[in-house]
């Protein structure tokens, strides 16, 4: 029997806890707010954007989201950080990634207040996740997402072998930290690893974030493992897949996330519970 783990539910309930989190924090006279800069017109950007807007919106925060041409320069958008960087209304600044050629983007994450670095990517945030800083900072949202989700189903990592396939700056290496923190023992594997999927094979614990569409299946998976699939990617009738083919996987994994429905709305919900905690620790010292 295999448990498909419900990441809308999970999602709902953090969503419900933010809600009424920036509820007490209004009163306390404080609107957490978020500003999401997007520079292009990147179709599948411009989709997470508006939902990030409007789940924004509708939890009761101040968010604004700043649309730039494509042909933006570097120094302008530096700029209007700056803005946002020195804006009391604004706790969370989100670059939307990818951005057109002609932008740096280290040096756009540099950039960024660490205070309000909603996304966990400036160095300074990514260096107190990597030593397990005990104080508060933002993480990035789609591996915390995950964290939560497993939590929510009694997934401890602790022991466990958890292969994370993938090793992005967004998903790959914070989630190995994170579940390095968790106490897990963890692999972090991707594309230039020897016999990638015998090494899937042995997670009891396996995050699979590569974009390539199905590459992990039902035979890759140790019976019983909790697999989590960060892919959204399109097969070829363009219907929207994960990296793991679910059907061949259903009743091999003990635990799955399914695409769409899984992690997908974690990153979301945990987005909005990260800007809100800024808000609480910069205008609270909380
Ligand atoms: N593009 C895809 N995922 C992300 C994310 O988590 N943060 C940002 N800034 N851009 C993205």
């Amino acid at each position: 029997m295999t448990t498909i783990i419900d990441g809308k539910q999970v999602a709902k309930q953090v969503n419900q806890a933010t809600q009424a989190e920036v509820s007490k924090l209004v009163e306390r006279g404080v609107q957490p707010g978020i500003a999401v800069i997007i520079v292009g017109e990147d179709p599948a950007s411009q989709i997470y954007v508006r939902n990030k807007n409007r789940k924004a919106t509708k939890l009761g925060m101040h968010s604004i989201v700043r649309q730039l041409p494509a042909t933006t320069t570097q120094a302008e958008l530096l700029s209007i950080i700056a803005d946002y960087n020195a804006d009391d209304k604004i706790h969370g600044i989100l670059v939307q990634s990818p951005l057109p050629k002609q932008i740096n983007e280290p040096l756009v994450t540099l950039a960024i207040d660490p205070n309000k670095d909603v996304d966990g990517f400036h160095p300074t945030n990514v260096g107190k996740l990597i030593t397990n800083y005990a104080g508060h900072y933002p993480i990035a949202n789609t591996p915390r997402g995950i964290m939560t989700m497993l939590a929510a189903y009694d997934v401890d990592p602790a022991g466990k072998h958890a292969v994370v396939i993938g090793r992005s700056t967004i998903v790959g290496k914070p989630m190995a930290a994170l579940l390095t923190n968790a106490n897990a023992t963890v692999t972090l594997a991707h594309s230039k690893t020897v016999d990638l999927k015998a090494v899937a094979r042995t997670a009891d614990i396996l995050v699979v974030a590569t974009g390539i569409a199905h590459l992990i299946t039902g035979a890759d998976i140790k019976p019983g493992a909790t697999v989590i699939d960060v892919g959204m990617d399109r097969d070829a009738n363009g219907k929207l897949v994960g990296d793991v083919d679910f059907e061949s996987a259903q009743g091999v994994a003990g635990l799955i996330t399914p695409v769409p429905g899984g992690v997908g709305p974690m990153t979301i919900a945990t987005l909005m519970q990260t800007t809100v905690e800024l808000a609480k620790w910069s205008d609270l010292g909380e």
